[in-house]
């Protein structure tokens, strides 16, 4: 016979509930009171040991209390969610009036951006744009180019040999062969495109760069010619003056052959090109006649250029990755 004060026990367990303070407590007051081993359920469990008339009573009384605990526990669990979803908004709170954040957008790299400015130019002014391989054979980016083995002309371009007679082109030049190898003239072409050097680096020198070379071919074509381009070239590009200077230079490929300097603002000199007159040998590699036809080639350093344009001191800061350089074009 199970004797318990239902009225006592009520007032129990709402003190208990009073006190929690969250969900898991409240929880475990559910489970000691309504749960399966809970105490009313056992009441529940119990009656039917009962007489008749006090199981009516007693079961009465319990159903009321369950009620009664159960509608308190309701209640209780009520406002702690509340108070929870409460805090949560206050957290979370949006200032729709505040500035929205900034999608950050990549863009292309300065060098691809002289680059295409560049070809952009020479289009304009007839040129198609070509490019070749950057592992060459030794053929094309040596002997073709009137360079032969044991040439001491070679030293000039210092070169990562690969196997089997390959190599990283040192230049842009040996396009200037495959393409007359393909194509009769009258041509105009520009080959843009990357070029490796076994140096040591320094603010001017990279072990890796960009090359730009051009090469027209047609029957009466002079070194004037090839000055009007340039400066109409520079002009353009630099859309400011940008003085130059021709020195006499050499390059086996070319006969005559020139150094073409530039500067801006009285700066310092920048060699920015190498040019020439194509040399018969070259035409005669390709299967063209020397006295049928002529050309003027050139090689810039689109590195060299972007530096003047864009006064940037040092080479290296291309290849760097650094985006607080990059971020800048
Ligand atoms: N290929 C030369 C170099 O890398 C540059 C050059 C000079 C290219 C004269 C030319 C040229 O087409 O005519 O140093």
């Amino acid at each position: 016979m199970i004797k318990i004060n239902l009225k006592n026990l009520e007032i129990v367990v709402e003190k208990e509930i009073k006190k929690t303070d969250n969900l898991k407590d409240l929880d475990k007051i559910f489970r000691k009171y309504l749960g399966k081993k809970g105490k009313i359920t056992l009441i529940f469990n119990s009656l039917k040991k009962l007489p008749v008339n006090e199981r009516k009573d007693l079961g009465k009384q319990a159903n009321l209390i369950k009620i009664e605990i159960d509608r308190m526990i309701k209640k209780k669990s009520k406002e702690f969610k509340k108070e929870k979803r409460e805090a949560q908004l206050k957290k979370e709170r949006i200032d729709v009036t505040r500035p929205g954040k900034k999608i950050k957008i990549g863009h292309l790299h300065p060098l691809t951006l002289v680059q295409r400015e560049i070809g952009e130019i020479f289009q304009s002014m007839g040129f198609s744009i070509v490019v070749g391989p950057e592992v060459e054979t030794e053929w094309y980016n040596f002997d073709a180019l009137n360079i032969p083995e044991d040439h001491p002309a070679r030293d000039m371009w210092d070169t990562f040999w690969l196997k089997e007679k390959l190599l990283l082109r040192t230049h842009t030049s040996p396009v200037q062969i495959r393409y007359m190898e393909k194509h009769q003239p009258p041509l105009r072409i520009i080959v843009p495109g990357r070029v490796f050097r076994h140096e040591a680096t320094d603010a001017s020198h990279e072990i890796q760069f960009y090359q730009l070379e051009g090469l027209v071919v047609d029957k009466n074509v002079s070194a004037a010619n090839f000055r009007a381009v340039i400066e109409e070239f520079l002009k353009r590009f630099f859309k400011t003056d940008i003085e130059i200077r021709l020195r006499p230079g050499f390059f086996p490929f070319t006969e005559p052959s020139f150094e073409i300097d530039a500067r801006r603002e009285k700066g310092d000199w920048l060699e920015v090109m190498g040019a020439g007159m194509v040399h018969p040998n070259v035409f005669k590699t390709v299967g063209l006649n020397p006295k049928s036809w002529q050309g003027f080639a050139f090689g810039m350093g689109l590195d060299r250029l972007a530096m003047l344009k864009y006064k940037i001191s040092d080479t290296r800061l291309f290849y760097s990755s650094d985006l607080r350089f990059l971020k800048q074009f």
